[in-house]
């Protein structure tokens, strides 16, 4: 069968497309012809040959990946065989030996999630399901942590990422507003074309008039306003300033990031209310902001900021930003990953819940395609930052 594989830690380029032996799936596993095949931030790390949490390295000759989608084509000792045919994505878990770069692979049948139809009665597209299986559940652990409300001002990073996409879509079906930070006018260009999609009346200047829905568990979304959203790209040098007026002097009461470092730090930085001389105090109450025309919130909620990476490479400690030594105990800092982070539970209803959410169309997922045998191309793609929505190999 076709696989990726490295024998060498090194550049994107150590990644070949190689023939293998098959699998034999073993008990309790099944075997799955694989159509769509995740490609994550960290298997770029550990291609590097850089160790250390959230994975060990493997030993070489490895192939990398950990989340697959396809057809179950054979089942093992102990397995029922009613799931031959059925179309399954699952999460590998975390070994450093991830095997998910492959056209076959062996899974435990309790990993699998049979892909669910849309609402439509269209089947799930087997890339869409990838994104749900670990990305769309981080997004919903990570949002889960957050507790966004129709209050808040969130400040979202890498916004057209594959958990960027996400996070905007929820902030804004929970009637938030939303300060969307990502690296370039053309991040910022799929934005603005993901968005009316999803939530007609969400961006500035657009025409009012959309029916307030439902959500899968019944509850009415709000009738989403205009002005709810603005899209700030963080690769200009005052960034910070475009955002911090887009909040119309107002702070912003969470911050989603992924990405850490001076961007991360930056971001953090909105979280404080402007003063006079530029610099963030430590008033960070909650205020009526709704006759300044920004995107500023109006009601109480508790200024928080919540870490789910370190994109940039750089730690996400949050300590460094102007008059964060007379904010930050204002302000709370909550880890959904790191070394700060409580044990995550059992990820399996995380997953449900995030297929349920693309199935019902709730979630518009976005993905970013690259065929099977040019590994490396999304490798190098997502490493320069030029990759929009969850990066899925197919
Ligand atoms: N996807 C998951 O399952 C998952 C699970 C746990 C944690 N995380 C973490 O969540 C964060 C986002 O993950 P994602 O999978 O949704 O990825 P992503 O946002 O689709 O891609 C990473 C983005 O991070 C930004 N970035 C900033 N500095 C970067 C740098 N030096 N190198 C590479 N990217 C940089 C880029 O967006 P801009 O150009 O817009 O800045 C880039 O597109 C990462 O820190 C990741 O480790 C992801």
């Amino acid at each position: 069968m076709d696989a990726i594989r490295h024998h060498s830690f090194g550049p994107p380029e150590v990644l070949t497309l190689e023939q293998i032996p098959d699998p034999t799936p073993g008990p309790g596993e099944v075997l799955v012809d694989a159509v769509a095949h995740g490609v994550h931030l960290v298997d770029t790390t550990v291609r590097r040959g850089e160790s250390g949490p959230p994975l060990p390295l493997p030993s070489l000759p490895t192939v990398p990946g950990r989340e697959i989608a396809g057809t179950v084509t054979a089942v093992g000792a102990g397995v029922d065989a009613s799931w031959v045919g059925r179309r399954v994505a699952a999460h590998l878990g975390r070994v450093p030996d991830g095997g998910g770069y492959a056209r076959r692979v062996a899974v435990a049948a309790e990993k699998l999630h049979v892909i669910p139809e849309r609402d439509t009665g269209a089947p799930l597209d087997p890339a869409d399901a990838i994104a749900m299986i670990g990305t769309g559940r981080m997004a919903i652990y990570t949002l889960d942590i957050a507790a966004v409300t129709a209050a808040d001002v969130v400040v979202v990073t890498a916004a057209a990422g594959g958990l960027g996409t996400l996070f905007i879509q929820e902030a804004l079906n929970s009637g938030a507003r939303v300060v969307a930070l990502a690296g370039g006018a053309a991040k910022l260009q799929l934005l603005r074309e993901l968005l009316p999609d999803v939530l007609p009346d969400a961006l500035p200047g657009a025409q009012p008039g959309a029916q307030p829905g439902a959500r899968s568990d019944g509850e009415a979304v709000p009738l989403p306003g205009p002005d709810r959203l603005a899209l700030v790209d963080y690769t200009v040098p005052d960034w910070v300033d475009a955002a911090r007026a887009a909040l119309a002097g107002a702070p912003a009461t969470l911050v989603l990031d992924g990405v850490g470092g001076e961007l991360g730090t930056g971001a953090a930085a909105l979280l404080g209310r402007e003063s006079t001389n530029g610099e963030a105090t430590d008033d960070t109450a909650p205020a009526d902001v709704s006759a300044l025309g920004g995107i500023g919130g109006t009601g109480p909620a508790t200024p928080r900021l919540v870490a789910y990476g370190w994109a940039s490479g750089a730690p996400n400690r949050y300590t460094s930003w102007a008059g964060a030594d007379r904010i930050e105990s204002s302000v709370e800092v909550r880890y959904a990953l790191g070394p700060d982070a409580p044990p995550m539970p059992d990820q399996r209803p995380y997953q449900e819940r995030a297929l349920a959410r693309a199935a019902s169309g709730q979630w518009r997922v976005v993905t970013h395609r690259v065929p099977f045998a040019e590994a490396a191309r999304a490798h190098r793609e997502l490493e320069e930052r030029r990759t929009t929505g969850k990066v899925v190999l197919v």
